[in-house]
């Protein structure tokens, strides 16, 4: 570490200390990976003392996309935090957004650098930011996920920087950092290859922002998945043969397309599936997160190449990660998700996007966000980023949900996300329905038959027919009668009773 003497270096506390009620402030990292830790936590303790003694402390927090649990959760248990964008997986904030307690902004998340940039969401007081070192003239060496941190230590009054020893200062090899100059002043993005390089290894900052240093060492603390469940695998095989078929039929090439993979159960089960698939060449991955499951691929040699925004990684992989770091080290790029989400590349290298749904409806909207329109689940995360500009845009979820007294296709959807423009196949563990080339009606006839649960084909198609006539087929009285059925009884389809429902489910699946 060289870093100059006039920064101090300071506790956790005094750190926080420096943050004033009502600051913006920018956390590094995406996901947990390369979240700041010990500032969050010391902050979210300082504004439970304040609310004790009944002062107010809030601050507006920026990220890249979700933090790890010693910002977000501690933040939001200690109801720290007045506003938050763009994206989030924490319970306690949830909680909050869901409540009226808490300015959500669910926004795309390759939106976001251009938007501080330009100013439109505000002054940004201050930036924490992980890292593995920092220089005297202001070269700020990142951990496992960039983010948006390039734009946040460019554009924050003030900086405190986590050095956390925890990492590999080799991390650095992965990183590809660049902030794209504003409009009309942009050049192409320079990227045909997930692999190929157009930036630096650091981040810059004005060393004299630079408030002070804390030292950390401690891991990111990724979830472990759980194995795949029956339905995520049985929607893995589906989206797999479809992939194959497209192969079989010239419409992927034969040395395949770099592929997006959205976060979740199914969207690792899609990952294994293709690895495990002999008939599957080796592909890369052009995508924002690299999961356990991922990583494994890598190392097995299935997937050759990976461009991401961070690492997601349990503690253990991450561990395995840095024990092998040469087997790595020319396989994966870590960009600025303003990067690795950008709608121009994503459109030149042909992405294959894969994300979950909550629900989708029979025209093929599809839901990714909020549970009967209105609880908030996550946000949209990167996959509008991805699935409004890939070369084909997979939306994938279970046909039901609560134990099937929640139909997941639906006459229409309680919220949007993805519009039936950007939609351009299905999947469930009943099928996929291909929707490219077909209109409205045809497409809702594909979707109840090849993804509706059995037990909820019929009501689907009895309120497509009977709806009035249209381009698009909608009895406005009706289109939301299953969400009243289950407020009101439970259940989407009340007298649908469960051995009915089980034996439907024997008999298709
Ligand atoms: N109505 C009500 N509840 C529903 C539901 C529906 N239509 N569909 C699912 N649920 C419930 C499930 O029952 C489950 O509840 P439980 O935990 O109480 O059992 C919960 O939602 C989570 O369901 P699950 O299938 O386990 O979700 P997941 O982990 O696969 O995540 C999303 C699915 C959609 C929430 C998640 O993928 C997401 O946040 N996507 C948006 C962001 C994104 O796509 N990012 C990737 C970009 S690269």
């Amino acid at each position: 570490m060289a870093i100059g003497n006039h920064i101090p270096t300071l506790t956790a506390e005094e750190a926080a200390e420096l943050i004033p009620h009502g600051a913006m402030v920018g956390v590094s990292g995406f996901t947990p990976a390369g979240a700041p830790k010990a500032v969050p936590r010391a902050l979210a303790k300082r504004a439970r003392a304040l609310h004790a003694a009944g002062n107010p402390f809030q601050v507006r927090v920026l990220s890249g996309a979700s933090t790890g649990v010693a910002c977000d959760d501690e933040l939001g248990l200690a109801e720290a935090i007045s506003w938050r964008a763009p994206y989030m997986t924490s319970g306690p904030l949830r909680k909050l957004a869901n409540t009226g307690r808490l300015d959500f902004v669910d926004m795309h998340l390759s939106h976001v650098s251009q938007m501080i940039m330009e100013g439109f969401l505000g002054r940004m007081d201050f930036a924490v930011i992980e890292a593995t070192d920092i220089t005297a003239d202001g070269r700020v060496y990142l951990t496992t996920g960039i983010g948006n941190s390039p734009t946040f230590l460019l554009k924050a009054e003030k900086v405190i920087i986590e050095l956390n020893a925890y990492h590999l200062p080799r991390i650095r090899e992965l990183a590809d950092i660049i902030v794209l100059p504003p409009p009309p002043n942009r050049h192409p993005i320079q990227i045909r290859d997930p692999l190929d390089r157009i930036g630096r290894r650091y981040a810059e900052v004005d060393p004299a922002r630079v408030v002070g240093v804390v030292h950390t060492n401690e891991p990111d603390g990724g979830r472990v998945f759980s194995a795949p469940d029956k339905v995520s695998r049985r929607i893995a095989g589906h989206v797999s043969q479809f992939l194959l078929d497209e192969m079989a039929a010239g419409r992927i090439p034969a040395q395949f397309l770099p592929l997006q993979s959205g976060v979740g159960s199914v969207c690792n089960a899609v990952l294994g599936d293709l690895a495990a698939n002999e008939d599957f060449p080796q592909f890369k991955v052009y995508t924002e997160v690299l999961q356990d499951s991922a990583l494994e691929l890598i190392a097995a040699g299935y997937v050759t190449a990976a461009s991401t925004c961070s690492l997601t990684l349990s503690n253990e992989k991450l561990k395995f990660l840095y024990d092998y770091f040469d087997e790595f080290e020319d396989r994966i790029v870590l960009r600025p998700q303003e990067i690795s989400n950008n709608p121009g590349i994503a459109r030149r290298l042909g992405v294959i996007a894969t994300n979950t749904a909550i629900e989708v409806d029979i025209y093929g909207h599809a839901n990714s966000t909020h549970f009967y329109g209105t609880q908030l689940m996550n946000g949209l995360g990167g996959s509008g980023d991805f699935e409004r500009n890939a070369y084909l845009s997979i939306l994938m979820c279970p046909s039901t949900a609560k134990g099937g007294r929640i139909s997941t296709v639906v006459p229409m959807c309680s919220h949007v996300d993805h519009t039936e423009h950007t939609v351009q196949a299905i999947a469930t563990e009943h099928g996929v329905a291909d929707l490219r080339g077909l209109s409205p009606i045809s497409r809702a006839r594909r979707i109840i038959d090849q993804c509706a649960h059995p037990a909820y084909r019929d009501y689907l198609h009895h309120y497509l027919e009977s709806s009035p006539m249209g381009h698009i087929r909608h009895d406005l009285r009706r289109c939301f009668e299953l969400y009243h059925n289950f407020f009101e009884h439970g259940a989407m389809l009340p007298d649908l009773d469960r051995s009915q429902f089980e034996l439907l489910e024997a008999a298709t699946t």
